[in-house]
């Protein structure tokens, strides 16, 4: 059976030439880029070439990204970096949205715990902040304004240059999740004015296990990690070459082809919404008119259940998701589908399909066939769809 794999905001596949460009940093060129011999320097060359590329997708200077091992980790390092370097004279503020990605949700709770005091900003239904309701938020004692730039679930963009130029005037730290914008929307750090910036390999076509933090040349912030003196010990530990070296690739990759593949994405997801909106009654794309980025759908369906949904379509070949993957086998909804006024039901009826770059129109015309089928077989089962159909 064909596998059809419609999940790419959960993880993608590493791009053939990301590979290639890591193979020998596995063999050949394994040694360690701290090592002052000359397969060392090598190996250093490599990471600093990875730099370079991954400064150059946003718009920053090489010096000023700090390699991590992915989303999770530059996100926390972002929050309590910026916290522990406030210090403990006055609690310090943190601003954030309540659609944010667990690595960002878990963290503000934690920093609470040890006496941060957090604002989450409400979002409206279409998952968009209202800019005017951070500058109001901002108190003498903010010292970090974290907001998404693409949501994971919904694809939702938020009006980050807006936030950027407040907080400027405002004097205060702004860091921006762009784990799932990274590739595929513009991204400049100067045009988002923003400080901090969290990237994670495995969005991207590289592997998972890598990620970086972008932090602006005059950012205040401090390490999380005691070690050696690896990335000028902001961030000891061992370099993960191979997993740097694919995280470059991946970042060239992604600027290179950029207006080719958001283009065919958007293509291949509007095709995709229209025909299953033309194909299914009772059924609502969430947040469907506000800017997203071009590879996600969330789709609501009346009376279904969404876990159901999965399974079937898995057993059809299809892979999709109930929400974030870091959240599957929860018991609550997805906190980013209350988030935006969708009740319990409504949020548990919700599926996301995230296309990627290996998307082909063939495999949206089978998830066009398959969906409507699965849909029609579930609510066939649902005595509650039946009666109110009855009625109709
Ligand atoms: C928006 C967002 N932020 C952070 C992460 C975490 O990244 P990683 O898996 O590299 O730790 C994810 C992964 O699902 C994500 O979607």
């Amino acid at each position: 059976m064909n596998r059809v794999y419609l999940d790419y905001n959960a993880t993608t596949p590493v791009h053939p030439e990301v590979l290639d460009a890591m193979l020998p940093y596995f063999s050949t060129d394994f040694a360690n880029a701290s090592s002052i011999h000359t397969p060392g320097q090598r190996a250093r060359a490599a990471v600093e070439t990875a730099r370079e590329q991954v400064a150059s997708l946003i718009g920053a200077k090489p010096q000023e990204i700090v390699f991590t091992s992915g989303g999770t980790e530059s996100n926390n390092h972002a929050i309590f970096g910026v916290v522990n370097f406030a210090g403990h004279a006055q609690p310090p503020h943190i601003i954030t949205t309540t659609l944010e990605h667990e690595a960002v949700l878990n963290a503000c709770q934690a920093a609470e715990k040890r006496g941060a005091a957090v604002t989450y900003l409400p979002v409206n239904r279409e998952g968009l902040l209202d800019a005017a309701s951070v500058d109001s938020a901002i108190r003498p004692e903010t010292v970090l304004i974290t907001i998404m730039h693409a949501n994971n679930e919904l694809g939702t963009i938020q009006p980050l240059e807006k936030i950027g130029r407040i907080r400027r005037e405002r004097k205060v730290y702004f860091h921006t999740d762009a784990v799932q914008s990274a590739g595929k929307f513009p991204m400049d750090v100067n045009a988002l004015n923003v400080d901090l910036l969290s990237l994670s390999g495995h969005k991207l076509y590289a592997p998972k296990g890598i990620g970086a933090l972008y932090v602006r040349t005059e950012t205040r912030i401090n390490q999380l990690l005691y070690g050696g003196h690896h990335q000028r010990g902001f961030r000891p530990g061992t370099e993960n070459v191979s997993g740097i070296v694919g995280l470059g690739k991946a970042a060239e990759i992604a600027q290179r082809d950029f207006a080719i593949k958001t283009k065919q994405l958007a293509n291949l997801r509007d095709k995709f919404e229209k025909g299953l909106l033309s194909r299914i009654p009772e059924i609502r794309v969430n947040a469907g008119n506000a800017p997203r980025i071009p590879n996600t759908t969330n789709i609501f369906f009346a009376a279904v259940d969404g876990e159901a949904l999965v399974i079937a379509l898995d057993l059809k070949g299809l892979a999709c998701s109930v929400g974030a993957a870091c959240s599957s086998g929860a018991v609550e909804p997805s906190h980013v589908l209350t988030a935006i006024g969708l009740t319990r039901e409504e949020a548990k009826s919700s599926l996301r399909f995230s296309l990627g770059h290996f998307t082909t129109e063939t495999e949206i015309d089978f998830a066009l066939e398959a969906i409507p089928a699965a849909v029609a077989q579930l609510r066939a089962l649902s005595p509650t769809y039946q009666r109110a159909a009855a009625h109709d």
